[in-house]
């Protein structure tokens, strides 16, 4: 399972991209809105600090002008995504940006029916929102693996990229079904190392070396 970064923060992405965690970056206008920072700007600094797929999304709602915008957003770098809503007017930009040979990350999917829509669009990726389903006490994973069994009964190539995910077992569960690639907060993506025993045994390994006195350099 690939891994996304949910985030625009530089000094995050920096930071986990040096440890070889970072697949490709997913933004929204919520979060380019909380780094304080011009959307044309970072995405092109994103851009430049990883190899993989940096998704930045259209604020128009009308087909002509989210062309426009996705196009402009395209020329910022190679590894641009252009991230649409699920709307008709999304879906009409996905198949025009897709035939122009322009990724396009097709976001707030809620039902299998529309990750139908975006497959048949040419969509690159399919963006359902697990934790944003939870939140309504609605079962998140489940669509996940609903649109993964759909997929791959018609042997679909838009990749499922698990969003609006909240934590280390949401992770878990995405890469048990199957999920093409998850995006997900730096914070989450760093608690998924925590587990009691390794802090524990380390202790304990680093407590002996040291009455040993065992030295390597
Ligand atoms: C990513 O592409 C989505 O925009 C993001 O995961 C949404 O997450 P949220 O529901 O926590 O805002």
């Amino acid at each position: 399972m690939k891994f996304f970064v949910d985030t625009a923060d530089i000094d995050a992405i920096a930071e986990l991209n040096d440890t070889g965690m970072v697949d490709g970056v997913t933004t929204n206008p919520s979060l380019i809105a909380k780094s304080g920072r011009d959307i044309l700007e970072v995405t092109k600094e994103i851009c430049d600090l990883v190899d993989g797929p940096v998704s930045a999304e259209v604020v128009a709602v009308d087909h002509e002008e989210m062309l426009a915008e996705g196009r402009h957003l395209a020329k910022i770098a190679d590894n641009i995504c252009v991230k649409v809503p699920l709307t008709w007017a999304g879906l009409k930009t996905c198949k025009a940006l897709s035939d122009e040979g322009t990724k396009v990350n097709v976001t707030l999917c809620f039902s299998v029916n529309q990750a139908l829509l975006a497959a048949k669009a040419g969509a690159t990726f399919i963006s359902p929102f697990i934790g944003r389903l939870d939140d309504l006490n609605l079962d998140g994973m489940e669509l996940i693996q609903d649109i993964r069994t759909m997929y791959d009964n018609y042997g679909f190539e838009t990749e499922i990229l698990a969003a609006s995910i909240r934590s280390a077992n949401h992770m878990k569960e995405a890469a048990l079904i199957g999920a093409d690639v998850a995006t997900a907060p730096p914070g989450v993506i760093k608690g998924m190392i925590n587990h009691v025993l390794t802090d524990k045994g380390l202790d304990g390994f680093l407590a002996d070396a040291k009455k040993a006195g065992i030295k390597i350099l």
